[in-house]
């Protein structure tokens, strides 16, 4: 299926996990891509394997919390592609800490990443999807949607970009663009695995955050995203839809 023919997104998270497969996966179906990522090594090869199945695509490191280099890589994305049909952002990281216990350094850092980050790239790209019609695509979690002990600054952080989403979803959707959320669950990447679970936590309370039947890949995710930035998304705006295996059913 090539539904992304001749339309240009750039993806934010792109080194790893759920941003490489959706990068693999917009590549397949036909998009020219910017992917961005503070972690150089990887980005450069999910850039490699997207070049290989058969997408132009360039890459830039880029930290989603630092304003100039959001508006350049946009910038960027636009000089070498003349258009920007997408944005999908999906940097994020995850802080699990008792809440009493979380520095206000940590609390200020998964918001500059996980909500600052997700507005300063929007702002970036606006004037130019206004343009092109086209949509935003950003990273919730179920963590937004059923509270999620332990992850507090991340919860928070992901229950604003919903609120982000819907926001620009009404602003901008007479004008023809389109806002949508993902909210994945248990999908099997680095993050979960790296993150340093706080002492003497209770893991009876992180029950309801798992799925029903299993964890899966982040290529569960991506079929998604492409979808959603396709014309086979054009009616869905200001939605936020759960990928979850049923977690939250
Ligand atoms: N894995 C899950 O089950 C799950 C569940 C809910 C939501 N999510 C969300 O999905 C997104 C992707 O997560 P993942 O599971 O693939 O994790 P991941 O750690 O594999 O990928 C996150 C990527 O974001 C990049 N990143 C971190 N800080 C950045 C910054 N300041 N600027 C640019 N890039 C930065 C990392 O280098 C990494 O490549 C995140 O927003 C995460 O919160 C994941």
């Amino acid at each position: 299926m090539k539904r992304l023919e001749g339309k240009v997104a750039i993806i934010t998270g792109s080194a790893a996990g759920i941003g490489r497969a959706c990068a693999h996966r917009m590549a397949e179906e036909g998009a020219s891509l910017l992917l961005l990522d503070v972690a150089a090594e990887g980005l450069e090869e999910t850039a490699k394997q997207c070049s290989e199945r058969g997408a132009e695509v360039i890459h830039q490191t880029c930290d989603v919390s630092d304003p100039e280099q959001t508006r350049a890589a946009v910038a960027a994305a636009v000089e070498r592609f003349g258009r920007l049909d997408t944005l999908v952002n999906i940097a994020g990281i995850l802080s699990l800490d008792h809440t009493h216990e979380l520095g206000l350094e940590r609390w200020n850092q998964v918001l500059a990443v996980n909500l600052t980050g997700t507005f300063l790239m929007t702002q970036s790209a606006l004037p130019h999807l206004l343009e092109s019609g086209g949509s935003v695509i950003n990273t919730s979690s179920t963590s937004a949607l059923a509270g999620m002990p332990y992850a507090a600054a991340y919860a928070a952080t992901k229950a604003g970009v919903h609120a982000f989403t819907r926001t620009l979803a009404v602003e901008y959707g007479k004008q023809g663009l389109r806002a949508n959320a993902i909210a994945p669950g248990s999908i099997k990447t680095a993050m979960g695995s790296r993150a340093n679970l706080p002492e003497n936590m209770d893991f009876s309370l992180i029950q309801r955050q798992m799925p029903i039947d299993k964890p899966r890949g982040p290529e569960t995710v991506a079929g998604l995203v492409a979808m959603l930035a396709s014309e086979d998304g054009a009616h869905i705006n200001g939605e936020c839809i759960r990928v979850d295996g049923g977690t939250l059913a």
